[in-house]
């Protein structure tokens, strides 16, 4: 797999999450009220409190992000597992998110996985990376590298800048190119969804059928 270009670095005080710039976004493609509701690669956390549903699991590879989205839960709505989410025992949900964790997961596998834990009627909703690779995307890449800038600035001026992450975050640098995404979910997650985004973002939607 390539890796995603180096962005230019703002300065830190500019830095703001690009993750949490699309929730809005995120939570208009769910139901209203789901009953289940699962989040993978769940970081610290921020999102799995936020879904709306009866109960919500949250699972994370990392010992020390599911210590610290726990340990700072006050809300027993969700379960924390820790866990590979290719091996965990799940089951299926209403509702499946994973949000800056599906390149994470080797691409074809990780669509798989995904539309096996989403249950029959479900929604699953990616915000994800995408590697860039064709001059469209670099024409992108002129609007985002600005754009970024100036949502920052804005933000620091407001208060708002700051990202959640920290350095015990596990982050990878290598992600599939969008063209590979979509060919990939076209075969696996058939009527899927796929938007480009500013920020080095793609978004995917599949709602499963009643039965698969
Ligand atoms: C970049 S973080 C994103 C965290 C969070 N979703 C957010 O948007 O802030 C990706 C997360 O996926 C987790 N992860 C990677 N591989 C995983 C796997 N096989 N099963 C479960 N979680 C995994 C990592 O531990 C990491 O916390």
């Amino acid at each position: 797999m390539r890796r995603i270009p180096l962005k230019l670095e703002l300065p830190e005080k500019l830095w703001w999450d690009h993750n949490a710039w699309y929730r809005r976004w995120l939570f208009r493609q769910l139901p209203s009220r789901a009953r289940t509701a699962l989040d993978v690669g769940c970081g610290h956390g921020v999102l799995a409190r936020t879904i709306p549903a009866d109960e919500v699991t949250a699972i994370d590879a990392s010992e020390r992000m599911i210590e610290i989205a726990s340990s700072t839960d006050r809300d027993s709505r969700v379960r924390w597992v820790r866990g590979d989410v290719f091996t965990e025992d799940l089951g299926r949900f209403d509702v499946v998110t994973a949000e800056a964790s599906l390149h994470h997961l080797p691409l074809r596998e990780g669509l798989e996985r995904l539309r096996e834990l989403t249950a029959p009627g479900g929604t699953l909703v990616v915000v994800g990376l995408y590697t860039i690779a064709t001059p469209l995307d670099w024409a992108v890449e002129a609007v985002t590298l600005p754009a970024n800038a100036i949502v920052g600035a804005v933000k620091a001026a407001t208060g708002t800048a700051g990202k959640p992450y920290d350095v015990d975050m596990p982050v990878v640098m290598s992600a599939p190119t969008l063209n590979e995404i979509r060919e990939a979910a076209a075969e696996i997650l058939p009527g899927a969804r796929i938007r480009r985004r500013l920020f080095w973002r793609y978004s995917m939607v599949w709602h499963a059928p009643e039965v698969h």
